[in-house]
């Protein structure tokens, strides 16, 4: 049967990723992190000290910055200009500015073009905010997953223990439902639910479960 494309949209921490990642291994597709490519573009324009308000000098230093996604063991390695940055582009540092570059419009077209043709003729799994909706309009299948913010603070909570970073929990599910609300109040490509997306509440299911329930609708749809 021929691979389709998978779009996974969703607020932050609902466990896109997570799940999007064992979609992809059960069958044999590619998984794109498209939050990877915004985190990464992010750390640059912080360690450059631009002016992160300004659409056109950071939309000039993506034009001169080279992203790349790599499959790996854990699901994928993130290279800014041949470094891998995997690691750091999940600092807290990162995670707070990342929503104000990715509100540019200089940023989204190309983030989009890239991300366009990245995914070209192949069976991908791409998890973002406006796949569904700008990305790849046409995907066989699309899911809005989503999850109360009180659950998804906690998740990330523990996804952050195993990694020895401690912030606490209020500080994450603020930081959430900021970054949720700039999402989805931006001006170009807001996250929104795409008219045929299937949503998906996780907030009751466990990792396997999600998986599961992507993967049936994705054997109804070959
Ligand atoms: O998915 P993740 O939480 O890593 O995404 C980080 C940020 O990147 C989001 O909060 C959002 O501002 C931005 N993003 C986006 N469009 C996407 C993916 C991520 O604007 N398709």
């Amino acid at each position: 049967t021929k691979p389709i494309q998978i779009a996974i949209d969703g607020p932050a921490a609902a466990g896109k990723s997570t799940i999007a990642k064992i979609v992809a291994e059960k069958l044999g597709y590619i998984y794109i992190d498209t939050g990877a490519m915004y985190r990464a573009i992010t750390l640059k324009a912080l360690q450059e000290g631009l002016n992160l308000a300004s659409n056109e000098e950071v939309g000039e230093l993506l034009k001169n910055t080279v992203i790349d996604l790599q499959p790996s063991e854990n699901g994928q390695l993130v290279f800014l200009d041949q470094k891998n940055v995997t690691e750091d582009i999940r600092s807290q540092y990162v995670t707070k500015a990342v929503s104000e570059i990715a509100a540019h419009e200089a940023v989204r077209e190309q983030m989009v073009h890239l991300q366009q043709q990245l995914a070209h003729g192949r069976g991908v799994v791409m998890d973002g905010r406006d796949i569904g909706t700008h990305v790849l309009p046409d995907a066989a299948l699309k899911i809005f997953m989503s999850a109360s913010v009180e659950e998804r603070a906690r998740r990330r909570f523990e996804e952050n223990k195993k990694r020895n970073i401690d912030t606490p929990l209020e500080e994450l599910q603020k930081e959430i439902a900021e970054r949720d609300k700039l999402d989805s109040e931006r001006e170009f490509a807001p996250l929104r639910k795409a008219e045929d997306a299937i949503f998906l509440d996780t907030t009751a299911l466990t990792i396997e479960e999600a998986a599961l329930a992507i993967l049936k609708l994705t054997a109804e749809r070959l």
